[in-house]
């Protein structure tokens, strides 16, 4: 009952690791640039737009479920054409797979987005979100695809970073941008739940409370005992950036599917 995590060096795929290592399975997990030491897991590199890579790391690993997380923001040959290879491995030797998806596929408006709600991206990473889940969904039917928010948590997070770069000035938040955040650990256990279970096709995983961006920076702040007025904001109508504004996600199917209790961004950063 081997597990293969790719994008072990990934923030999420680091915790699901962890989490799937203390549940006592066999983990693999991989990297590409970033060399990770994650105890109890056996680390391999992988470059996931490399085709004939993926086939020949999956069909000697022979996994019974693959999670699949690599994306890069600007990179249409990883987000896009890499998810297509792990799901055309994994479907290879009959592996379950859950491929990570995201809120960002979107177009943003003021009602949540249902569990299938068609993609309408505007911008080019979202994009290539709609293009990897087409494609996953086209190879192995049967894949799970999870379409999570912000993911928070330690220092480690990037959107944790991120505010407390605008708290120092170094960065700005936008004011008019609205996620559902969800806590890492919450999100790995959630995957590893979807992973053991039969659902096929898209679920929404994310935290039940939307929040801006600069809402965001603020309960960071209260979280590191910083001050809030450093806080450097801006919006993102006025930043000439295209990018999906509202976007919440209606997770009533994760909350009656998962034992996994999704917590709201407010109960995780003023804990
Ligand atoms: N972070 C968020 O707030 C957020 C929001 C919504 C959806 N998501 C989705 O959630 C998933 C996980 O996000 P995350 O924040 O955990 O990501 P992350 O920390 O940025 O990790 C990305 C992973 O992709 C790997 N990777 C990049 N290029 C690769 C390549 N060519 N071949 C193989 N692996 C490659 C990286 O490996 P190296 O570092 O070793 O190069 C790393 O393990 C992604 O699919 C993302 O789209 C994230």
């Amino acid at each position: 009952m081997t597990l293969l995590v790719v994008g072990a060096s990934g923030y999420l795929g680091g915790e699901v690791c962890r989490q799937a290592v203390a549940a006592g399975r066999r983990v693999v997990g991989t990297y590409h640039a970033n060399r990770v030491e994650l105890p109890g897991v056996e680390v391999r590199r992988l470059d996931v737009t490399d085709r004939s890579a993926v086939r020949t790391l999956v069909a000697a690993v022979r996994p019974t479920t693959v999670v699949s997380t690599p994306y890069r923001y600007d990179d249409w040959t990883v987000t896009a054409d890499g998810a297509a290879h792990v799901a055309y491995a994994a479907a290879e030797i009959g592996a379950r797979l859950v491929h990570l998806s995201s809120d960002a596929l979107h177009a943003g408006r003021p009602e949540p987005y249902a569990d299938d709600d068609v993609p309408t991206p505007v911008f080019a990473y979202g994009a290539a979100k709609a293009a990897a889940e087409t494609a996953v969904r086209a190879i192995d039917p049967g894949a799970a695809l999870v379409r999570t928010s912000l993911i928070v948590g330690d220092e480690r997070s990037a959107q944790i970073r991120l505010c407390l770069d605008a708290l120092a000035g170094r960065a700005a938040l936008f004011t008019d941008e609205v996620r559902c955040p969800v806590d890492v650990t919450d999100l790995a256990a959630a995957v590893l739940e979807v992973a053991a279970g039969d659902h096929a096709g898209l679920l929404n995983v994310a935290g039940p409370e939307g929040v801006s961006r600069a809402g965001l920076g603020l309960l960071v702040a209260r979280r590191f005992g910083l001050d809030p007025a450093g806080l450097r904001t801006a919006t993102s109508a006025g930043s000439g950036l295209v990018r999906p504004v509202e976007v919440r996600l209606d997770i009533s199917r994760a909350a009656s599917l998962l034992n996994t209790r999704l917590r709201g961004v407010t109960e995780l950063l003023t804990r």
